[in-house]
């Protein structure tokens, strides 16, 4: 008579610790481009425009308050910069309503200063956030097949790095 089987205890498993160096979970990672929607890339837009409309407020301002010998040059650029700005704005809001959004006449947050390098400060990082606005705006429409949205948007970012040197060399960085 065969002896029967012994009962199987489970075995005991060695549990394998997760490597210490394992990846930060993704939560706040922004969102993968080719989950974008329209809609969503219309709300990006509409950011972008308070944030065009904010900077050509604050060029005005700055234009009219920097003083001091060194900056006159880049006195007479800030106004050229803030009628750029205009034209960007319209440029965004012309695509906004061509996609079937509707633009939004939001005015993003405008920094100002008695000092005149801090001026310059300030608009450059306004430089900076726009151009890496753009350029991932750029990608995003480029994904949703918005060929002349793509083309609009470079030529802003042409705009933007200008400007960008502009501050750059006027603050002798
Ligand atoms: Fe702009
Ligand atoms: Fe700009």
């Amino acid at each position: 008579m065969a002896k029967p089987a012994a009962k199987k205890t489970p075995r005991k498993t060695t549990r394998v610790s997760a490597p210490r160096t394992a990846p930060a979970p993704a939560a706040a990672a922004p969102k993968a481009p080719r989950e974008l929607t329209r809609a969503e890339l219309i709300d990006e837009l509409n950011k972008d425009l308070a944030k065009e409309y904010s900077a050509l407020i604050q060029y005005v301002q700055h234009a009219s308050v920097i003083t001091g010998p060194q900056y006159d040059a880049i006195s007479a650029e800030l106004t050229v910069h803030s009628n750029e700005e205009h034209l960007h704005a319209i440029t965004l809001s012309d695509q906004i309503d061509f996609l079937g959004g509707v633009p939004d006449v939001n005015v993003a947050d405008i920094h100002i200063s008695p000092d005149s390098k801090t001026m310059l400060e300030q608009d450059l990082v306004g430089e900076l956030d726009a151009i890496a606005r753009y350029r991932e705006r750029i990608g995003q429409a480029e994904l949703l097949q918005e060929y002349g949205l793509r083309r609009a948007l470079e030529d802003i970012l042409v705009v933007e790095e200008e400007h960008a040197r502009d501050l750059q060399s006027a603050l002798d960085l």
